[in-house]
């Protein structure tokens, strides 16, 4: 372990990256796979995830912000990827020369990226998104006509291919919610607006992880998959990641500060939150809200310390926080286990999620930068040395 370890880690099992991919393209067979991997891979480093995912046969990547995908075309990405959330101003060009597919949601982007494609004298790859019912970003049903018809125009003048038609669902993670038929109905129906402006899309897609998991009739030619592959649920409802065969990917775990003996009635933590209810052991671990720890699961969040499940003992600090280790014997050194596949009995990230009162998602993309990513693989043949731990920090150490 190297020394900017020795605090804290996030060790991220690649192997089971590879593993998850290869679930997930089993369980949609149909449909070619994009992984996810915007906000640096939800937190799990997005060079190494991309890397791994591609290992494994993704065919695209998807990101967010424009700059995620240049940073993957400059550490040496060269599959399909896309990336979705655009403002004025671009960078189209950028993008356009790094054969990125970009995603258009409205007239002033499809001017931005035609513009674009005319001064690099190359033409652009897009993706129209249609808000089937979201109410966040793509096109409003009642803009459509016009934007596929002006797209197309821009096609026959060689400006721009579109690639894709897509959308996003609402509550797909609430499976049998009313919006989702009513959705799929929307998308379908905006495919033939698109098919009738004289679009012939490679790729028309709706589905997310949850989407991917429970709505076959929603895969069409291309599923979208981020959580999934990080090995997390996306809700209660869809099930837990072992139902479908998918291994949590991150593993997040600190050496105790601290131990000391406190007598009964001690207060802990700022606020006295929690007092000691007798004489015990408490026990400090150097993780708090600037690491991503949520500070709603003070006096909730779960952690493996000296093999028992301890409880967050008052308020989560900026830095640091308190088990209650009653009478059990620790030392500074000892490992905390916040969450992680559960293989040394260990909570996982969706157990944070309920104490916190939030999702698996945001646990895993808010651990924050100090905590370093250790990436283990435990796939690499024995004869170059079995499990391989390399403590290359966050996207580090890239193409
Ligand atoms: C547009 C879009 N597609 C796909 C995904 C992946 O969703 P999930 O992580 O549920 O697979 C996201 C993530 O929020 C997204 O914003």
């Amino acid at each position: 372990m190297n020394e900017t370890a020795k605090r804290a880690r996030a060790a991220i099992d690649l192997a089971a990256v590879r593993s998850n991919v290869r679930a997930l393209r089993n369980l949609a067979p149909g449909a070619q796979l994009m992984v996810v991997v915007k906000s640096d891979a939800y937190g799990h480093g997005a060079i190494r995830c991309a890397r791994a995912a591609r290992e494994a046969g993704a065919p695209w990547l998807g990101t967010a912000l424009p700059e995620e995908a240049l940073e993957l075309r400059a550490a040496g990405d060269t599959g399909r990827l896309l990336c979705w959330l655009w403002t004025p101003g671009g960078p189209w060009a950028r993008a356009i020369e790094q054969d990125v597919d970009v995603s258009v949601s409205g007239m002033w982007a499809l001017r931005e990226v035609a513009d674009a494609a005319r001064a690099c004298g190359r033409a652009a790859r897009v993706q129209l998104k249609i808000d089937t019912g979201l109410g966040r970003n793509g096109c409003q049903p009642a803009d459509w006509t016009e934007l596929t018809a002006a797209a197309r125009a821009a096609e026959a003048e060689g400006l721009l291919t579109v690639t894709g038609v897509w959308s996003h669902f609402a509550c797909a993670d609430e499976p049998g919610h009313p919006s989702i038929a009513a959705q799929l109905t929307e998308f379908r129906r905006a495919l033939a607006v698109a098919e009738a402006a004289g679009l012939r899309p490679e790729v028309r897609h709706i589905a997310n992880t949850p989407a991917l998991l429970t709505l076959p009739e929603a895969h069409f030619d291309l599923v979208r998959s981020g959580i999934g592959v990080y090995g997390v649920s996306p809700s209660p409802e869809v099930g837990t990641p072992a139902d479908f065969g998918l291994r949590p990917v991150m593993t997040l775990a600190a050496s105790l500060a601290s131990v000391k003996r406190a007598p009964g009635g001690h207060g802990v933590s700022y606020g006295h939150h929690y007092t000691t209810p007798g004489e015990t052991t408490l026990a400090l671990v150097p993780l708090g809200y600037a690491d991503g720890i949520p500070r709603h699961a003070s006096g909730t969040g779960p952690v493996l310390v000296a093999g028992k499940w301890r409880t967050v003992a008052g308020r989560v600090a900026m830095d640091q926080f308190v088990v209650d280790l009653g009478g059990d014997h620790a030392e500074a050194g000892d490992e905390a286990v916040l969450f992680g596949p559960g293989d040394r009995g260990e909570p996982s990230a969706e157990d944070w999620a309920r104490a916190a009162g939030t999702i698996g998602y945001e646990i895993v993309t808010r651990i924050g930068k100090r905590v370093p990513r250790v990436y283990v693989d435990s796939e690499v043949p024995a004869q170059t040395g079995g499990r391989r731990e390399d403590d290359t920090a966050r996207t580090g150490g890239v193409a």
